[in-house]
């Protein structure tokens, strides 16, 4: 439970048969991250009040196998600001992870994306009650032009100065959640297997690719970064409530520098396991990253309040390898959509 919120003596932190859980809203609580993570929070002991619009329907909440004792799920827009002010404050703490989630989505409807990321933050910051703690998955693509010039790994301090309006509504809404002493987490690519399944996301792209086609078109082959399972990223949500105290006000790099690769790196460990998969270098720019992300990044700071990673690529490339092969049409379409 979260350390020091839970040990005041009468507040209704604290949890038995007779007093209230600690509940947790997490927005976006039906998404790649939040299915995953739902289901841990309840294990942890928390109640749970998902609120979410359901882009992706009720499916990964299916197959999330949910103790539904306490959880609530609400079906509303992150931009109903009445409806989530009453849910806020009958809230502990908050974990924000809605919104319009990559770069290409965010250019389909660029305008509604960016009210749905920038004043979606803000309605749920003027929300909070005082001290109330907010936990907010941002991106590392927020760094931008600033990580570009770097000589060496990426640390908090460095400036935000993003390339595209995407990572630029990720930028507005730090600002309101640090200026609230919340808590933010910095992202990598996220990899692996979730209730909600996304297959845009690059390792888990590369291998539905070499499944599917026995052939990866690799774009910026030698561009370099990191990437996170996405049950180690949904455990850094739960770390970062358990250690909220220690945490707050600040932005934290997630991940682990041993998880550094270029895409060339990853196809290799595809390959390694699908020998005859080709892998061709188109020269034109059809998938190029609208961040140009390729950069090191440091995990001093996490590192130092005890977060570490439990998987490598090669798990999540081994586990993608078990299911990816076997989806359906309807599946894949479900997967791949933005
Ligand atoms: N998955 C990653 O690799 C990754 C990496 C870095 C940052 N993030 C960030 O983490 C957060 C969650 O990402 P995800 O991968 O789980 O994405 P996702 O698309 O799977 O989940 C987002 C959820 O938000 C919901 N949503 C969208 N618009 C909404 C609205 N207006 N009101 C209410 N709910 C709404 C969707 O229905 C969906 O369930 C996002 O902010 C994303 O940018 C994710």
């Amino acid at each position: 439970m979260a350390d020091g919120l839970a040990v005041e003596e009468d507040s209704n932190l604290r949890y038995s048969y007779e007093s209230p859980r600690f509940k947790v809203l997490v927005t976006g609580g039906a998404g790649y991250i939040g299915s995953t993570l739902v289901p841990m929070l309840l294990s942890e002991g928390y109640a749970v009040v998902i609120y979410d619009l359901f882009r992706w329907g009720m499916q990964p909440l299916l197959n999330s196998n949910l103790d539904t004792r306490h959880l609530e799920i609400i079906n509303g827009d992150i931009l109903d600001d009445i409806t989530l002010e009453s849910v806020v404050k009958s809230s502990n703490a908050v974990i924000h992870l809605a919104g319009i989630v990559s770069a290409p989505a965010f250019n389909r409807y660029p305008e509604i994306a960016k009210e749905v990321n920038e004043r979606g933050t803000k309605i749920l910051v003027d929300s909070l009650k005082p001290d109330q703690p907010i936990i907010f998955a941002s991106v590392e693509n927020v760094y931008g032009r600033s990580a570009l010039n770097l000589k060496g790994p990426c640390t908090e301090d460095e400036e935000c100065d993003p390339l595209s309006p995407f990572a630029a509504t990720f930028v507005e809404s730090e600002k309101l959640v640090l200026k609230s002493n919340g808590v933010v987490l910095r992202i990598p690519s996220a990899f692996g297997i979730s209730p909600r399944m996304r297959l845009d996301l690059l390792v888990n792209n590369l291998v539905f690719q070499a499944c599917t086609k026995g052939h990866i078109d690799l774009y910026q082959a030698d561009f370099k970064r990191n990437f996170i399972h996405v049950q180690d990223l949904a455990k850094c949500h739960l770390f970062t409530l358990n250690n909220i105290d220690k945490m707050r006000g600040k932005a934290y790099n997630v991940g682990h520098e041993s998880l550094g690769y270029s895409k060339r790196q990853i196809c290799e460990i595809i390959k390694d396991q699908l020998p005859n998969i080709r892998i061709s270098e188109p020269k034109d720019e059809a998938y190029k990253d609208a961040d140009n992300r390729n950069f090191e990044t440091s995990f001093e700071r996490i590192k130092d309040v005890g977060f570490t990673v439990t998987k490598s690529i090669h798990d999540g490339v081994t586990e993608l390898l078990k299911i990816v092969p076997h989806l359906s049409e309807a599946e894949i379409k479900k997967c791949q959509a933005l």
